[in-house]
């Protein structure tokens, strides 16, 4: 009922409010004020109008939320004995993405790969929209599951300072390798951490010997292959782009964070070489966002790499 004197609002502007995303507010007018309920022309068009919002609003959030798991067999007759049938996940680009309480739902995802190490190639924290507790959970569940071997990306290094660095002493406190600028043995193989900030100019002391079996690199940006290639890298994990945002098909991922227009890098593995060494790069799509917040057509990823010991029959 109009308040007498008061100007009212015409009917087709409420349509197009509702249309245009005020649904929900339209819906629990008529359903609390009783606002316009007996005009047929509102007690079908905003109930459609809701049910329509509803599904868009599902539609973008399992986008954003659904995490694909894909597998990929590294072959080499080189690898260590002890290696063959080595399950290695890789998370990217978490950016404080919210994957229920205590990040479960990713965690669950990342236990049923049954992995022997975990990878994390920066991003986790996200320096806009920064919640240190939602990366420091996702760390506490994945130290159970396998050793977690951890490098910065780009928003980590805009959040160097004091609160950053007690971020990665609580890391260190649940066992969480940091391997900014770092070279380990494990399980037979050398693994080294280029820190972001490094890209352009790894340090050499993180260089593989020439004796190495098996040399793998993290590093956050896949643009500097060929430098991790230089380093004696067999295998490089990297992430950074989000798989370009949205995917075309046929024609790839739209847009990286820095602005690039399809990406050659945005997913997969790419093989690298120069004379006498051949790399194989895993980008991941990563599992948040940054600057767009919104993905399509480009599930956020968890990559899974099985290491094969080839067998060479001579006859
Ligand atoms: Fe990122």
């Amino acid at each position: 009922m109009a308040i007498k004197g008061r100007m009212r609002v015409p009917e087709k502007r409420l349509i197009f409010f509702a249309a245009i995303g005020g649904a929900f507010g339209s819906g629990l007018a008529m359903l609390v004020f009783h606002h316009k309920t007996r005009k047929k022309k509102f007690y079908i068009t905003v109930p459609l109008l809701v049910l329509l919002w509803s599904a868009i609003i599902m539609f973008l959030a399992y986008q954003n939320l659904h995490i694909v798991t894909t597998e990929y067999d590294y072959m080499s007759a080189e690898l260590p004995e002890n290696l063959d049938g080595y399950r290695i996940v890789q998370v990217s680009d978490l950016h404080n993405e919210f994957y229920g309480a205590g990040q479960h739902t990713l965690l669950k995802k990342i236990e049923d790969a049954d992995p022997d190490v975990i990878f994390v190639t920066g991003d986790v924290v996200d320096s806009t929209f920064t919640n240190y507790d939602l990366a420091y959970d996702f760390f506490k569940g994945a130290v159970d599951i396998a050793p977690v071997y951890y490098v910065t990306g780009n928003h980590e290094v805009r959040l160097a300072g004091e609160r950053f660095d007690r971020f990665l002493s609580d890391l260190e406190s649940l066992g969480v390798n940091f391997l900014d600028n770092k070279k380990t043995e494990t399980d037979g193989y050398t693994l080294i951490g280029i820190a972001d900030k490094s890209l352009s100019f790894p340090p050499e002391e993180l260089k593989g010997n020439a004796g190495d079996d098996l040399v793998i690199c993290l590093a956050h940006e896949p643009a500097y292959g060929d430098k991790y290639l230089s380093m004696g890298a067999d295998i490089a994990f990297c992430g950074h782009i989000h798989g370009g945002q949205f995917i075309l098909p046929g024609k790839g991922g739209v847009l990286s964070p820095d602005f690039e227009f399809f990406p050659d890098l945005y997913e997969g593995r790419h093989d690298f070489v120069d004379s006498g060494n051949a790399m194989a790069m895993y980008i991941s799509r990563g599992l948040g966002n940054s600057i767009i917040p919104q993905r399509l057509n480009n599930y956020p990823e968890l990559v899974v790499v099985t290491l094969h010991r080839l067998k060479l029959y001579t006859f």
